[in-house]
């Protein structure tokens, strides 16, 4: 006789329940995994920050210091929270809560992270926004002009207008919230797979572009020659923090990827090629960037000037300039776009599996919270300038407390929780892929590093960035 769902008794229901639940999403291949952790980690820091940052601080010098960071810091704690995500497979919150002995208050990490995630999203979806209006700019020739004075203008009319201002930084968090909403492996997996090489494309299309031009070896110089003399101490710090801002570490979205993680994907290997694709992006960028900056004669400069000041002045000046121009943003835009999906999916992730939210209740709930408090960062060029919190606008004040406190705090917990409270068994066990690790060499020097330098070297990092070193 068939079962009435009256007689059902509890724990049976129960059963039943779960037998039901659908299974949690996750990344379906390993060419996902790939492109969606490097999506994450190529944004537009390696568009504005990195190349100018080493160009500024002694060329292929800093990149080898860049390079030592990432081995002693970035690729740490990278697979740290790769390989908490993987095991607790549980957003960043309650992976902390699921993995630490219990009443510890370590879950505080993840919730930092999850403020962290989505304070950078409040400044990063304005930058975005200025990088899709620049798509359009560039196809009307609006903002085009070889003199600089007058893209300067053509930027201030962008980000003084606070009605364009807040209305582009709503068409990026619709769009990111579109591809959220479809799902870990139908939207961000499905999207980065398809974008990640058309970037690449068309990273190299402007290379190609501006390293043929007459006089582009000077920027190569800029950009690679060794100069051992501007690396001091500072610039190893300056290293260290890129390579966190670079890697998207110390704000959980590794973690809440890596419990996306295929149970046999090789997590060192996979963080290795990601940090190596992410590197290489980068020095294309350069590539693509400084050729053409000291081809045309322009001085190089960081940040946003660099990117909507100088460079459509640079392009103006180069023959089909207005062509490669629409490229150069429509990259950018990609590069920005696979960053915030991580960022978003960090709260997202958060909302729809601890609170019960369905994910579009929890993607369009942390939307309109962006609408809120990101347009204090979009107006922080017009109607709040004067609006300041400890002598910075609202957008300065998001970006310097995530970069500068928060991240590196919780970079410093991450490393202490895997090296001090996990240790060794957990590591070995975690580390390994369907139960078998290949390398327990690897193993323990991951273990030394996160339990003795890393968090030494993350700690330099957040005294520097408070001015107290
Ligand atoms: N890695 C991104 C970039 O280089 O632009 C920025 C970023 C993305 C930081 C995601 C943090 C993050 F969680």
């Amino acid at each position: 006789m068939a079962n009435t769902g009256s007689s059902i008794s509890a724990p049976l229901k129960r059963a039943a329940g779960a037998v039901q639940a659908a299974p949690r999403d996750g990344f379906a291949t390993g060419l996902g995994v790939l492109t969606a952790t490097l999506g994450s980690a190529v944004g537009l820091g390696n568009i504005w920050k990195f190349p100018f940052l080493t160009g500024a601080n002694g060329g292929a010098a800093f990149l080898i210091v860049y390079l030592i960071s990432t081995l002693l810091v970035g690729l740490p704690v990278m697979i740290s929270e790769l390989t908490m995500g993987r095991t607790a497979r549980a957003d960043a919150i309650t992976t902390l809560q699921k993995l630490s002995p219990s009443r510890k208050p370590w879950w505080l990490i993840g919730a930092i992270g999850a403020l962290s995630a989505f304070m950078i999203l409040a400044f990063y979806t304005e930058v975005a926004g200025w990088v899709f209006a620049y798509i359009f700019k560039s196809l009307s020739a609006a903002a085009l002009s070889t003199n600089p004075e007058v893209t300067s203008q053509a930027f201030s009319g962008l980000v003084t207008d606070p009605v364009q201002s807040l209305v582009w930084q709503w068409i990026v968090l619709g769009l990111v919230g579109f591809i959220i909403i479809l799902g870990v492996s139908k939207g961000i997996e499905n999207t980065t797979k398809r974008l990640m090489p058309v970037l690449f494309l068309l990273l190299v299309a402007v290379c190609v572009r501006s390293l043929t031009l007459p006089g582009a070896a000077k920027g190569l110089e800029f950009l690679l020659k060794p100069d051992f003399s501007k690396v001091t101490g500072l610039t190893m710090l300056t290293a260290m923090g890129l390579a966190f801002f670079k890697l998207s570490i110390g704000m959980g979205t590794m973690i809440t990827y890596g419990s996306y993680f295929r149970e046999d994907q090789n997590i060192p290997i996979t963080a290795t090629r990601v940090m190596l694709a992410d590197l290489s992006v980068s020095l294309l960028a350069g590539m693509a960037i400084f050729p053409a900056v000291f081809a045309f004669g322009f001085e190089p400069s960081a940040g946003p000037s660099l990117l909507f000041i100088t460079i459509p002045a640079v392009f103006a000046s180069m023959p089909l300039g207005h062509f490669f121009m629409v490229i150069f943003f429509i990259l950018a835009a990609i590069a920005a776009t696979g960053a915030m999906l991580s960022l978003f999916e960090v709260p997202v992730a958060y909302m729809s599996e601890r609170l019960g939210m369905s994910r579009r209740t929890a993607t369009l709930l942390t939307m309109a919270l962006l609408v809120l408090f990101g347009s204090a960062a979009a107006l922080s060029n017009s109607v709040l300038a004067d609006f300041k919190v400890l002598g910075m606008t609202m957008f300065d004040l998001y970006d310097f407390t995530t970069s500068n406190i928060f991240l590196p705090v919780g970079g410093i917990f991450i490393c202490l929780f895997v090296g001090w409270v996990w240790g060794m068994d957990q590591v070995k066990k975690s580390l390994s892929n369907n139960g078998i690790l290949k390398n327990e060499g690897i193993a323990r020097l991951f273990l030394f590093l996160v339990r003795f330098v890393s968090p030494v070297l993350i700690l330099l990092v957040l005294l520097q960035g408070l001015n107290i070193l």
